[in-house]
């Protein structure tokens, strides 16, 4: 065997770098809804030394809007590796990512994978870095809508079998994990990351033009999202929905910021051309962070099917009416402004008169929604 000799500067180099860093955390983004997660564990990691972080782009999301806007507006470091994986359907998208991320996960070696949400990308990265014997940890885990039509549902249920510590942001998510089977020292409750974003980001929003630029007073708009396939891929379905809008924008103007893939839908379905016939509904192409955090603060009320926004106008206390059957987030209803109203259109008529003309909502933000989640969830690493 040949022994090779370091150079003794060389050796103290590497002993100083040994001790400083005892653990690396490769941490994982991929579409929209994943950068405000990552965005405050990523800040939290640069105050250890001790912690070499590394963050992997998938590139499931690749627009400017969809991506890079949330990149410049959250501080998120330029990604170390970007998987440039792209759209696809399920399979071919779950599958690109595996593909593409087992020999970065081979050659960075980490201590700990981190995911967050449940998006496609979470599940395949944690699939890999699970069958490598790699430890994953899971912010966002145990939400369950109980409806396995949704893909992410199904993202969920695989992650969380999957993962060795389940970071949880409701005590909701605990039981569910429970009643699952989960080992309870692998479930540690830590609150929601997404509302350290928000509340960090409270201050920065102010300085966004975008209700001037669109002549918008505060209390004097709604706010639309609208993205679900189960919502947008039905033609008949995205019409009802729109017809109740249309009633909407009679009463009240209505900002509806677009996702690529209802985009593609309302002209694949030759919509648009009724829409430019309702002065009060404004679409726009997606928003960044900051823009769109001013937008939905300053509305009267918000409309959507995201998962996101429902804990969001919970934690500032708007009334939000959500466009789908279910949540995985109830305690946005049990504690905050959400109602499931579901997209019957006479229901949504109904619930949006209510709110204009009726019922204030309750306005208490669920336990530890403190802006502190990613502190503790760095605590959790390092004494798991
Ligand atoms: C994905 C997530 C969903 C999340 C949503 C937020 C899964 C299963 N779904 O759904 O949980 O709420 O992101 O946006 O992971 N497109 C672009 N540019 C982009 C990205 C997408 O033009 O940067 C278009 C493509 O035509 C694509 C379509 O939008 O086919 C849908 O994108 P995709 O990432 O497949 O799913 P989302 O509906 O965005």
């Amino acid at each position: 065997m040949r022994v090779q000799i370091l150079p003794s500067l060389l050796i103290d180099s590497f002993l100083i770098e040994d001790t400083k860093r005892f653990m690396k955390i490769l941490s994982i983004v991929g579409a929209r809804p994943n950068f405000m997660k990552i965005a405050p564990f990523l800040a939290e990691l640069r105050n250890h030394p001790e912690i070499e972080s590394r963050l992997v782009h998938t590139g499931q999301h690749y627009d400017e809007g969809m991506s890079d806007a949330f990149f410049r507006d959250l501080n998120i470091p330029a990604p170390d590796v970007n998987l440039e994986v792209g759209s696809g359907t399920h399979a071919e998208q779950t599958a690109k990512v595996m593909l593409a991320f087992e020999p970065v996960l081979l050659a960075e070696k980490p201590d700990w994978v981190v995911v967050v949400g449940d998006v496609n990308s979470t599940a395949a990265c944690t699939l890999v870095a699970v069958k490598l014997g790699v430890k994953v940890a899971h912010i966002e885990a145990g939400l369950r809508s109980f409806d396995r039509r949704m893909p992410e549902e199904i993202n969920r249920l695989v992650t969380d079998a999957l993962a060795d510590l389940l970071l949880t942001p409701s005590p909701d998510a605990d039981e569910n994990l429970f009643r699952e089977g989960v080992a309870p020292e692998k479930i540690k409750f830590v609150g929601n990351i997404m509302i350290d974003t928000l509340f960090q980001s409270l201050e920065r929003a102010k300085s966004s033009q975008l209700l001037e630029k669109m002549e918008l007073a505060p209390q004097q708009f709604a706010v639309v999202t609208l993205h679900r396939p189960s919502n947008v891929d039905d033609g008949t379905t995205l019409t009802g929905i729109l017809e109740a809008l249309g009633r909407l924008q009679a009463e009240l103007p209505v900002v509806f910021p677009v996702h690529p893939r209802t985009r593609g839908k309302l002209a694949e379905f030759g919509i648009l051309e009724k829409l430019a016939g309702w002065p009060y509904l404004r679409l726009c192409e997606p928003l960044g962070y900051l823009d769109f955090l001013r937008l939905w603060s300053n509305s009267r009320l918000v409309l959507t099917d995201s998962g996101g926004l429902q804990e969001e106008t919970t934690a500032l206390g708007i009334p939000c009416l959500t466009l789908r059957e279910n949540t995985e987030r109830p305690v946005t209803v049990t504690h905050g402004t959400n109602r499931i109203v579901g997209i019957d259109p006479a229901k949504i008529d109904a619930a949006v008169k209510e709110i204009l003309h009726g019922t204030s909502f309750p306005k208490r933000i669920p336990e530890l929604w403190d802006g502190q989640t990613a502190r503790r969830i760095v605590e959790c690493l390092l004494n798991p």
